[in-house]
């Protein structure tokens, strides 16, 4: 989705994103910031809202599985965009923010405070939270107020309302037990004050770790503390796999929504479209269609049920009949691809283009209006305009060792079962005839055929029966007709 860049001008920001540790609860190899949603890194949620926020430096403290995290960060965000701290042992939220400053020495302004495990943040939410610290100069902290609290850290708060301190589940006495407003554990401070407050840390409490909570009374003590007020969905971390498909799913609705707003999803709870694809108004979505990557969907085009889209960019009013896979391909103004279609990188579907059921095409070109309607493959293909490609036609572009090129030039017309064995041209209007196997090329406007001549034997069905009475007595005997000379049409 699009990102909002900061609208106010505060002073600069840094972001520190937590992401030491495993993960336990996924039971997985893989730390947890790993895992996907949306087809998107969970560690990488945090790094994109650092970025929406403008921050000026982004630090995630890592331990567990730390060099696989760098490179799946590197990947995606360029080499050395997030600045990496080694968590070694996880000795709390407190430890993992005073070593995560340590890389901003000279840094003088906000710093934010993100977890590698909380995707559903909103960017509007930090910037509320960063107008509040930055108007008061206090520490801002996210706060919920929901239906069940068990597990997270508590807010106390005085008979004025002010924030007084957090207290963890399992230091809470009975009332604070009972206190509905949590810690989201998402903050946002002056630079010094946490450098300060995080150098004081001790970890004597019921789990021996440096509570990073703790800074919340001192900062009530000194700069003040204020509340921003988070949805529960938002602040909700993702500790194990049923969380994280639930997650995604929150995440998907919010995108279909957006997109909603101008294009039609027929069953908007049924889809998959991760945030990097672009649709254009007018186009309309069908049921359990999965858009993926880079995929742009053109004005007025349609998706029908079951298609599958990846890097693929679909012209304005073009039509992707149920159950196509599309990946990495490119399909003209009203063309029309599918059902049951394959196209594979490199495809490049001209405008008027139809392209049928079980037709695969790979490194291929149509040109615009050409047709390859049913049962066939195309691969290292330049097909030019207005050709037709009959049912069954495949190019064999691989001969063993190196992929190969077929050049299929306009109006030529390709029969049923024909074999292009590549390298190999057919010249423009050329005709080859259903069931040729073509290894020369065809001259423009001549006739390709290779047909071995047809032989019959009259009465071979009464033999056959003579020689398997048994098998025979079952099967309906008499003569059969020979080659019908009717036209049909379709
Ligand atoms: C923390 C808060 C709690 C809040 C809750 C919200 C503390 C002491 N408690 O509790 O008040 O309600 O978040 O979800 O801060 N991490 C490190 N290094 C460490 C420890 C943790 O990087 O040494 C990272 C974890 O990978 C995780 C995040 O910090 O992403 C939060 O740690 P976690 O142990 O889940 O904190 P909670 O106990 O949930
Ligand atoms: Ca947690």
């Amino acid at each position: 989705m699009k990102s909002h860049p900061r609208k106010s001008k505060h002073e600069p920001l840094a972001c520190l994103i937590l992401a030491a540790g495993k993960g336990t609860r996924m039971n997985s190899v893989r730390n947890k910031v790993l895992h996907t949603l949306l087809g998107v890194p969970m560690a990488a949620y945090a790094v994109e809202r650092a970025r929406d926020i403008g921050a000026a430096a982004i630090v995630a403290v890592l331990g567990h599985q730390k060099d696989e995290v760098v490179q799946v960060l590197g990947n995606r965000f360029g080499p050395g965009a997030v600045k990496v701290v080694d968590q070694k042992d996880q000795k709390g939220t407190g430890h993992a923010v005073r070593l995560g400053l340590r890389p901003l020495a000279g840094f003088k302004g906000l710093v934010v405070i993100l977890y590698g495990d909380v995707p559903l943040l909103r960017t509007e939410t930090l910037v509320a939270l960063i107008e509040a610290a930055g108007k008061t100069g206090s520490l801002a902290m996210l706060t919920s107020v929901v239906r069940d609290p068990t597990g997270y850290g508590r807010i106390v708060r005085d008979d004025a309302g002010m924030i007084v301190e957090v207290v963890e589940h399992k230091d809470a006495n009975h009332a604070q037990h009972r206190i509905a407003e949590v810690n989201a554990g998402i903050y946002a401070a002056p630079v010094e004050f946490l450098r300060m407050a995080t150098a004081k840390l001790s970890a004597r409490n019921s789990q021996g770790e440096y509570y990073l909570t703790d800074i919340v009374a001192r900062a009530a003590a000194s700069i003040g503390v204020i509340s921003v007020d988070v949805a529960a969905e938002e602040m909700s971390g993702v500790n194990d796999r049923q969380q994280l498909v639930a997650a995604e799913k929150i995440l998907a609705a919010r995108i279909v929504a957006e997109h909603g707003k101008r294009a039609t999803f027929r069953a908007p709870g049924q889809v998959v479209v991760e945030a990097s694809v672009t649709i254009e108004p007018d186009a309309e979505i069908g049921r359990n269609v999965v858009l993926r990557g880079r995929t742009h969907i053109g004005a007025f085009a349609r998706i029908e049920d079951g298609a599958m889209l990846t890097d693929a960019v679909v012209g304005k009013g073009a039509h992707v009949l149920p159950y196509c896979v599309i990946t990495g391909a490119t399909i003209g103004e009203n063309a029309k691809v599918g059902p049951f279609a394959h196209l594979r990188p490199g495809t490049v579907l001209g405008p008027d283009v139809h392209v049928g059921n079980f037709v695969e095409t790979k490194k291929t070109q149509l040109g615009r209006g050409s047709k390859a309607n049913h049962l066939t493959y195309l691969g290292d293909t330049i097909v030019g305009e207005k050709v037709n490609i009959g049912a069954g036609t495949i190019t064999c572009n691989y001969n063993g060792f190196e992929k190969r090129q077929t050049i299929i030039e306009d109006g030529a017309f390709i029969g049923s079962d024909t074999q292009l064995v590549a390298p190999v041209r057919v010249g423009k209007r050329a005709v080859v005839a259903a069931g040729a196997t073509i290894i020369e090329d065809v001259r423009a406007g001549a006739l390709a055929i290779s047909r071995v001549p047809c032989k019959q034997i009259d009465g071979y069905a009464d033999r056959l029966a003579e020689r398997y009475p048994k098998k025979a007595s079952g099967k309906t005997s008499g003569k059969s007709s020979g080659k019908s000379s009717g036209k049909i049409s379709g």
